[in-house]
């Protein structure tokens, strides 16, 4: 694989070394049973031509998705969601490595398939722009046809005794071997401006170009600000992909210098944006990508996906509305970073640790991972503290102690547990001894009162 074979016209035999080939000829003997043709199609086509791992299987039966997916999630032992509107569903595995896949098939199969997109082949038809299409039954080929760039528009057959045969009826194989990305057709990004997005996230991702005729059609649409008639969260459902690409920061170049979100939402970037999302990266990058891993040593922070950190930073400085569908979690975590210079101000002094835990435990800690590597050193390290090891201290006083030692709940509990926890935190008392000592006399008073 590898090196991509000269274009050998719309149908024959696959230039793909096939992974997941047992897998494959299952499904498509699945299919098979149930009376239809089957195929692979759209990215793992584009991916296996071009030698790249690809995270999806994405199949596509021209009758009966529905039954499909249901025989498949039975045989190899998955759940299958389906969506009737647009014939689509997926078999999702509840371990990674499809269990049901191992007596007859897994040999060379997939170590980590954790789901398999279903599709049934079908044309679209738009009735208005950027708005979700209709869509109708059709062949292979007409499938192809309703795609977005030729590069996308190819399929192997899986169907036994046809299996491997390649169809690739808008030479998106010349296109890959030319590295560039190409519409199928004039409308395409009036159809679906999700598109301009999409286009900018595969030429990036493939370090290939954007070709002329599909660069003048995706500016065009920007001109008419066709972006604008997307749902928030279509275009945030494409900011999410972006944020999870390795290659993030020259895709949001990419996205800025084309004008994309000015065209949608008239949002231009504050000063030092892509600066600070090249900072987030590399943020990330350093501290691994497991979402609230262990810090890996003391005075750093801990490990926050890429994804997770770029995406609530792009929050910040959006125009937020009440239509974002975003988590009340992100929405807290921009929140906090969009409201940080209030707090800022009072982090530049010198602070103990009980005063600079007094200033940041209310800020979610999403929000103080990103704000960790946007701001400069002295905060910085205040906040890398904070994250480290302030916020994991604990002490060993309990609301059943509390209640021992003669107090009644109430906002008094609160008060002393804090006493004790930043005289933890500043090093004044440093055992349980001392602890319970410093409890008796922070209660002493307290129940004189009562
Ligand atoms: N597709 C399309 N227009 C869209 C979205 C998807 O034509 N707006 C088609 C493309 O053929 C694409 C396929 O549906 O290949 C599957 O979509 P998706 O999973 O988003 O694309 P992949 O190519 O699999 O991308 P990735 O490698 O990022 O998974």
């Amino acid at each position: 694989m590898g090196a991509v074979p000269p274009s050998a016209g719309s149908a024959g035999q696959s230039p793909l070394s096939v992974p997941n080939r047992e897998v494959l000829e299952r499904l498509g003997q699945i299919a098979h049973r149930l009376g239809t043709r089957s195929f692979l199609v759209g990215g793992p086509v584009r991916d296996s031509i071009l030698g790249r791992a690809s995270p999806d299987l994405d199949i596509a039966v021209e009758e009966g998705s529905r039954e499909f997916g249901a025989a498949v999630a039975r045989e190899l032992g998955g759940r299958f969601v389906y969506h009737s509107r647009f014939m689509t569903g997926t078999v999702l595995f509840d371990r990674p490595q499809a269990s049901g896949l191992k007596p007859r098939a897994a040999k060379s199969g997939p170590s980590s398939l954790s789901h398999i997109d279903i599709t049934q082949t079908r044309a679209e038809t738009y009735e208005l722009p950027a708005v979700l299409p209709m869509v109708r039954p059709a062949s292979i080929v007409g499938d192809l046809g309703r795609r977005d760039f030729t590069i996308n528009a190819m399929a192997m057959e899986i169907t036994p005794g046809s299996f491997g045969a390649f169809i690739d009826p808008f030479d998106g194989r010349a296109d890959l071997a030319q590295r560039c990305v190409r519409v199928l057709h004039a409308r395409s990004f009036i159809d679906d401006p999700t598109r301009i997005l999409r286009c900018i996230r595969f030429a990036v991702r493939l370090g290939f170009a954007v070709e002329q005729q599909t660069l003048g059609l995706l500016r065009s649409a920007v001109d008419q600000r066709l972006p604008a008639f997307l749902t928030p969260e279509r275009i945030l459902y494409e900011l999410r992909l972006i944020c999870a690409e390795p290659l993030a920061v020259p895709m949001v170049k990419m996205l800025i210098r084309e004008r994309v979100l000015d065209a949608a939402w008239r949002w231009t970037p504050p000063p030092g944006f892509v600066g600070n999302v090249a900072r987030l990266a590399r943020q990330a990058k350093s501290l691994g990508t497991v979402p609230g891993a262990a810090a890996p040593q003391s005075g750093t922070v801990p490990g926050f996906r890429q994804a997770e950190l770029l995406f609530i930073y792009w929050l910040s400085v959006l125009p937020v509305t009440d239509r974002f569908p975003i988590r009340k979690e992100e929405r807290a975590a921009a929140e906090a970073i969009a409201g940080f210079h209030k707090l800022k101000p009072k982090l530049k002094r010198k602070l103990r640790p009980s005063e600079v835990y007094k200033i940041l435990r209310s800020v979610p800690e999403p929000a103080l991972a990103a704000l960790a590597a946007l701001e400069t050193s002295a905060v910085n390290v205040k906040i890398r503290a904070f994250l480290a090891s302030y916020s994991k201290v604990r002490i060993a006083t309990t609301g059943a102690d509390l209640r021992g030692a003669g107090l009644e709940p109430g906002p008094a509990f609160r008060e002393i547990l804090d006493e004790l926890l930043f005289a933890r935190l500043d090093g004044r008392i440093r055992t349980v001894t001392e602890e319970r000592n410093l409890l008796r006399q922070l209660a002493r008073p307290r129940t004189t009162d009562a």
